[in-house]
C-alpha cells in the first residue's frame, strides 16, 4: 500500500532562506509537493532562477537577498507581503561553513560566519514574524556540531549554538502570538556544503563510520523533518532541537 499524499501545506506559504541547493531546495520541493506556495532566497540570480524553474515556477518566488544584509531582508519581506500576504512557515536555513582550526580563523571568516549563520537567522526571523499568523512556525537550521566539541569547528559550531539558543528563546517570546520555534541539527548530509563524493576518501569513510546508519543523510531526509515541524502534526513541539543524524550524536558506534 502506498503512503497517503500529504496536503498539510495547501493554501500556506513557506519562506526558505538558502533555497538554491541542498536542504533548502529539498525542503522547498517537499513543501511544494504538500501544496505550499514557496519563497526561496539566495545570493545569486542565476542559481535562484534554476531552482525556481525546477520547483515549477507557479506559486514559487525567488528573491536575491543576502541574509546578513538587513536592507536586503527588508526588501525580501516586502516582496513576500506583496506576492503572498503572509507566511506560515519560515525555514531559516541559509548558512556558510568555515571549517578551520581556531588559530587559522581570520576576522573576515568570523564576520562572514556570524553574519550569515547568526545575524542572518536572527533578523530573518525578526523581520518575518510580522507576516506570520497565529499557528505559524519557525524552523532554524543549526547543526549536530553544536552538541559536541569538535576540533577545527570552533567558529561554525559556536554560530550554530547561538542559532539554536535563539530558537529556544524565541519559542518563549513568540508563544503569546501562537508561533512555535524549533531548530534542527542535521548530521553529515550530502549537499554542496559537505559533498560526500568530493571529500577526501579517508574523511568520507571516517564520517560514515561515526554514524550508526553507516551513511550520509540525504537532503530529502531533512526536508521531511522540517515539513513535520512546520505542520499541525507538530503543534505541541516547541523550543526543541531535533537531531537528524542517522545516529551520530546519540549513538556510540563501536
Ligand atoms: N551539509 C551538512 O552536512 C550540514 C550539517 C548540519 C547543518 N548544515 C546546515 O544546513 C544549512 C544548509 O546547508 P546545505 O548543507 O544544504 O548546503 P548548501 O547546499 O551549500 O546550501 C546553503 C544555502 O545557503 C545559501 N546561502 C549561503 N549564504 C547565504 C547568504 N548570505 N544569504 C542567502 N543565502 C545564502 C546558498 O545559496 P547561494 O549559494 O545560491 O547564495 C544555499 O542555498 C546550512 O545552514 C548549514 O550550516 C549542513
Amino acid at each position: 500500500m502506498s503512503a497517503p499524499t500529504l496536503t498539510r501545506y495547501t493554501g500556506k506559504t513557506a519562506l526558505i532562506t538558502g533555497g538554491t541547493s541542498g536542504m533548502g531546495l529539498a525542503t522547498a520541493q517537499r513543501l511544494r509537493d504538500e501544496g505550499a506556495r514557496v519563497v526561496i532566497t539566495g545570493r545569486d540570480q542565476s542559481r535562484l532562477d534554476a531552482a525556481v524553474s525546477r520547483l515549477g515556477n507557479d506559486s514559487v518566488l525567488g528573491v536575491v537577498a543576502d541574509t546578513s544584509d538587513l536592507a536586503a531582508l527588508d526588501g525580501l519581506m516586502d516582496d513576500v507581503r506583496e506576492r503572498f500576504g503572509r507566511v506560515e512557515l519560515v525555514f531559516a536555513n541559509a548558512g556558510v561553513g568555515v571549517f578551520k582550526p581556531s588559530d587559522e580563523v581570520t576576522e573576515a571568516d568570523f564576520d562572514l560566519s556570524v553574519g550569515v549563520n547568526f545575524k542572518g537567522v536572527y533578523f530573518t526571523v525578526q523581520k518575518a514574524v510580522p507576516l506570520m499568523p497565529e499557528g505559524g512556525s519557525v524552523v532554524v537550521n543549526a547543526s549536530w556540531t553544536l552538541h559536541r566539541g569538535v576540533g577545527g569547528l570552533s567558529l561554525y559550531s559556536a554560530t550554530k549554538a547561538a542559532a539554536h539558543n535563539l530558537a529556544r528563546t524565541l519559542a518563549a517570546e513568540l508563544a503569546p502570538r501562537g508561533i512555535r520555534v524549533n531548530s534542527i541539527s542535521p548530521g553529515y548530509i550530502d549537499t554542496p556544503m559537505y559533498p560526500e563524493a568530493e571529500l577526501p576518501e579517508d574523511i568520507a569513510t571516517a564520517s560514515r563510520n561515526r554514524v550508526a546508519a553507516g551513511r550520509f543523510g540525504r537532503p530529502e531526509e531533512i526536508a521531511g523533518a522540517v515539513a513535520f515541524l512546520g505542520s499541525a502534526d507538530a503543534a505541541y513541539v516547541n523550543g526543541q532541537d531535533l537531531v537528524i543524524d542517522g545516529g551520530l550524536v546519540g549513538a556510540l558506534v563501536s
